[in-house]
């Protein structure tokens, strides 16, 4: 059955973009003149998603604004989490919402360049059932960041790779290999009975990279590395170089951006 439904989980405090976060969330903050969430949503639509549920916080009620303005034609539902108690627990937080089909979480502080990624990933789920998680290499010293697999054998000549167990930011040195998780996964319903099973982590967190461990060790899960461009917006480094990246491929402003960046940077 085609996946039709997206999570996007928006419930976090967004620490690192203090104090723009006092006011505005971080799901909110533009990438050039475009609500991040508005380019998941996009993403999502064009990857055939025609439902979103997107998690919140009571304390961010422009996200249930968005969630009435935003472009594009999609049905948007919000829920709401309590408290930010982890990724593994906002995803549960939409499973009513979600009932019994497969679908789709997207972390909406990774900006993909398109659906392409998105695409694959539902199509890899459709095709073996499995879990299908998207992956990236990263440089060794940037792993810690992120969640790391261990895979089964090497990547395919498509990118594609079993995932053999997940750990949650490893040292360089203990990282199981290079390929880290980068914010967009399909599951099957079966992923909720792992996320209500989950103990806290170390800070707290009930961690969704725990609940895809698990169903890695008892089951089978694919991972399926991102062949296109892709900015973290997490940080307030990645959010300006994914504006400057969008404002660079705007025909109304390049040319001015461009010069003026070349006279910045000789200056
Ligand atoms: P992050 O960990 O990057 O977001 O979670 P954060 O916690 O808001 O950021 P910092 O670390 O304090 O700066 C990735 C996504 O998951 C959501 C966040 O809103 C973000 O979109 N999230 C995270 C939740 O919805 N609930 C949580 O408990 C944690």
């Amino acid at each position: 059955m085609p996946v039709r439904v997206a999570v996007i989980p928006a419930a976090g405090l967004g620490t690192r973009f203090l104090p723009a976060t006092k006011v505005v969330p971080k799901e909110l903050l533009p990438v050039f003149d475009t609500p991040s969430l508005q380019h998941t949503v996009d993403e999502a639509l064009g990857a055939g998603i025609d439902h979103i549920v997107l998690v919140s916080n009571r304390a961010k009620p422009a996200i249930e604004t968005f969630a009435e303005k935003a472009s594009g034609g999609a049905r948007i539902t919000v829920v709401y989490q309590d408290a930010p108690r982890g990724l593994g627990h906002a995803v549960e937080c939409a499973r009513e919402q979600v009932g019994d089909a497969s679908f789709a979480v997207m972390l909406p502080d990774e900006l993909m360049g398109d659906s392409t990624h998105l695409r694959d990933l539902i199509a890899d789920h459709d095709a073996t059932g499995t879990a299908t998680i998207g992956l990236k290499r990263v440089p060794r010293n940037e792993v810690s960041a992120y969640g790391c697999i261990t895979p089964q054998g090497v990547p395919d000549a498509t990118g594609r790779v079993g995932i053999r167990d997940v750990v949650e930011k490893p040292n360089a040195v203990d990282a199981p290999s290079d390929l880290v998780i980068i914010g967009r996964y399909v599951f099957g319903r079966d992923v909720f009975g792992h996320l209500a099973n989950l103990k806290p982590a170390a800070g707290g967190e009930l961690q969704l990279s725990d609940a895809i461990g698990n169903m890695a060790r008892t089951g089978k899960v694919n991972g399926v590395l991102i062949s296109c461009s892709r900015h973290d917006t997490g940080t307030p480094l990645g959010m300006l170089t994914a504006s400057i990246d969008a404002a660079l491929r705007r025909k109304d402003v390049s040319t001015q951006l461009r010069s003026w960046l070349e006279r910045r940077l000789t200056s």
